[in-house]
């Protein structure tokens, strides 16, 4: 009789999805996309999606890497009477199965948002006490990406309700990215990295280099404020379990510096690159700087070691990134106002992480570099002379010499 009630529990367990994990393999490098929300807010409908994804291919930007096409917040219509969510007729009238056939024929992969609440932040149907119905509508929608959001969340325990969400994606059997969207309000990344593929380490970002911009009782944050806010999480990221410091800005009204540092910082960071701008009707200097190769296959890289910052002087900060093959990343940023001067000399500064355990010892090794955004080559025998502008970075790709 014991045996009989142990086996039943088991059963149940397994169908329920307990101790159920998340899908493997997706996110081996930091997730790339495109996202609704940055641009668009709630004024979303499917021509939108679809313009988009054509705009991803049309522009190289597939080609790139990127593959999500995410639809954000305000989508969603009414529950039917089984309580399964159905899209906006007005805005999605195809369907979103059709609209996920549609990315797919483009070689891309679709994504959605929820959240762990009642209400969306738009103020939408959310999942929570639909989590098992709402992962398998997705699934059988052809959706790839879950993105799930904290609003409305009051008296919910945050393991918790990720948690349930992630063993129902499991449940529901198609392999759907599950992107986090907490805000770092419960520290994701001390307990998230077997229940996430990404967690948001910080409130909303704002187009501004370093600026807060109220809300009233929370605030979005400019570049510089969502990079402070990494301090001591690169140990938390790795390989299928990222962190995600919000859609990119790129693209949204900062100067083309602004716009290459922060491009540059999320690449080193291994944060997610999420494309939060206007595809159709981007212009030739952003489209550069989006699909820039470099900064991409230093995001991209598959050891999957988060930048740190190893020296700070005056306005400037150093910060390195090492990556597959020997090869390392690094990073000047010029915070300040004016421009800086540099000349710096690798041979006095040896670089060893003791994350990754690696080092670069200058004195010992050449290295061939590039410079991502000019293509100027260099090695790192002579100083590096460069002059660094304000509010923008200097960004090399390191190489040993064979
Ligand atoms: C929150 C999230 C944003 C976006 C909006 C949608 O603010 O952090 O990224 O999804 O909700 O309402």
């Amino acid at each position: 009789m014991k045996r009989s009630l142990t086996l039943l529990v088991l059963a149940a367990g397994i169908s329920t999805g307990a101790h159920a994990q998340k899908f493997d393999g997706l996110a081996a490098t930091p997730q790339m996309g495109w996202n609704s929300w940055n641009t668009f807010a709630c004024n979303i409908n499917e021509q939108l999606i679809r313009d988009t994804a054509d705009a991803m291919v049309k522009l190289g930007l597939k080609d790139a890497g990127y593959q999500y096409v995410n639809i954000d917040d305000c989508w969603h219509g009414k529950r039917d009477e089984r309580g399964v969510i159905q899209p906006d007729a007005e805005r999605f009238p195809s369907g979103m199965k059709a609209l996920a056939d549609y990315v797919h024929s483009k070689g891309l992969k679709l994504g959605i948002y929820s959240d762990a609440g009642a209400t969306t932040c738009g103020g939408r149907p959310g999942s929570r006490g639909h989590e098992y119905q709402d992962a398998i509508t997705y699934a059988a929608w052809g959706v790839d990406y879950v993105k799930y959001d904290w609003c409305d969340s009051k008296g919910l325990n945050s393991v918790g309700a990720y948690t349930t969400m992630r063993d129902a994606i499991r449940s529901a059997g198609r392999p759907m990215l599950f992107s986090m969207c907490e805000w770092g309000d419960s520290k994701p990344w001390e307990w998230a990295a077997g229940v996430g593929h990404s967690w948001r380490t910080t409130g909303d970002i704002y187009p501004c280099w370093d600026c807060e911009f109220s809300h009233g009782s929370w605030s979005s944050l400019g570049v510089l404020r969502i990079l402070d806010k990494q301090a001591g999480l690169r140990k938390y990221a790795g390989p299928g379990h990222w962190n995600d410091m919000d859609m990119l800005e790129v693209g949204m009204g900062m100067t083309e510096d602004e716009d290459r540092a922060h491009f540059a910082i999320w690449a080193m960071m291994a944060s997610p690159l999420i494309l939060g701008n206007d595809l159709r009707s981007m212009p030739e200097p952003t489209r550069r700087i989006l699909s820039n190769k470099d900064v991409i296959a230093v995001s991209q890289d598959k050891l999957g070691v988060q930048a740190w910052r190893f020296m700070a002087s005056g306005s400037l900060e150093y910060w390195a990134k090492p990556m597959a093959d020997g090869e390392w990343a690094l990073m000047v940023l010029n915070r300040g106002e004016h421009a800086v001067a540099l000349n710096y000399d690798w041979k006095a500064h040896q670089i060893s992480d003791d994350l990754s355990k690696r080092e670069a010892d200058f004195k010992k090794t050449t290295f061939n570099w590039i410079d991502v955004w000019s293509g100027k080559l260099g090695d790192t025998s002579k100083k590096l002379d460069a002059k660094i502008a304000p509010h923008s970075v200097l960004l090399l790709r390191l190489k040993a010499r064979g």
